[in-house]
């Protein structure tokens, strides 16, 4: 694992933002995406960075890491409505290059995984962390040899996402995601967290034993993976990095 460690979230942005931009400009064909609070700026940068015609999206697919099942199409919280908001309708994506492991019209989340291979998989997944080490809706105890399916929130991350409801009972109970094994076979993974909440799930990632219990602890097994953090999320960790 690559660690790199910033002052500050900008700082810690402005790295991401480069290593996109660079691979987007030469290896970078398919992109994996997530969605969550830690990717708007991002987001809104790589959206500028179009404007100003120093990324295109032309020829680029992007695969998203999850959807929540039994949501109002219509809902803002909806993946593909928060997606729509924050990139895709300000970018030059085109319409058909966008996938999701559901969607209005198809429950398709079963050949999610043979799609990506069709598109000779995902060059650059981007991904972030629940405080429990969840990654895409994998919990705690998720298989490590999973693909695509449907996964049920624990409590815990229903209450963390509670912030983007009007109330815990409209959160829902189900999502489809992208399995382990799905976002381990991405050629390249960089992973970002910010803030001292994050901060166990990331020395549990870094430092602590590889188990199921920790779903982003496998990573340390992923041959290219990136993590940036700012000083509060990497502040227990015990090495130097
Ligand atoms: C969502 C996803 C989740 C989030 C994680 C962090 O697509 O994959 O694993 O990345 O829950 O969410 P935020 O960024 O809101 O802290």
């Amino acid at each position: 694992m690559k660690i790199k460690i910033f002052d500050t979230v900008e700082l810690s942005n402005a790295y991401i933002i480069n290593e996109v931009v660079e691979r987007l400009s030469t290896t970078c064909k398919v992109l994996g995406l997530a969605t969550g609070s830690t990717f708007l700026e991002v987001y809104s940068k790589l959206i500028s960075l179009n404007k100003e015609k120093r990324i295109c999206f032309k020829d680029i697919k992007t695969f998203n890491l999850d959807e929540y099942i039994d949501i109002p199409h219509d809902h803002s919280q909806r993946y593909r409505n928060f997606m729509n908001k924050y990139l895709f309708f300000d970018i030059n994506i085109m319409q058909d290059h966008i996938f999701f492991p559901i969607t209005e019209n198809q429950f398709n989340y079963e050949q999610y995984d043979d799609t990506i291979k069709e598109y000779q998989g995902i060059d650059l997944q981007l991904l972030g962390i629940g405080h429990n080490g969840h990654i895409g809706f994998n919990e705690p105890g998720t298989p490590f040899d999973s693909k695509t399916h449907k996964a049920s929130l624990t409590e815990e991350t229903r209450r963390m996402n509670q912030r983007f409801f009007n109330h815990l009972d409209e959160v829902p109970k189900h999502a489809v995601t992208m399995g382990i094994q799905t976002i381990m076979d991405a050629k390249e993974i960089i992973i970002f967290a910010y803030g001292l909440a994050k901060a166990p799930a990331i020395k549990g990632m870094i430092e602590d034993e590889i188990t199921e219990n920790l779903p982003a602890s496998i990573l340390q097994r992923h041959p290219n993976v990136t993590v940036v953090l700012d000083k509060e999320a990497a502040s227990l960790l015990t090495k130097k990095y």
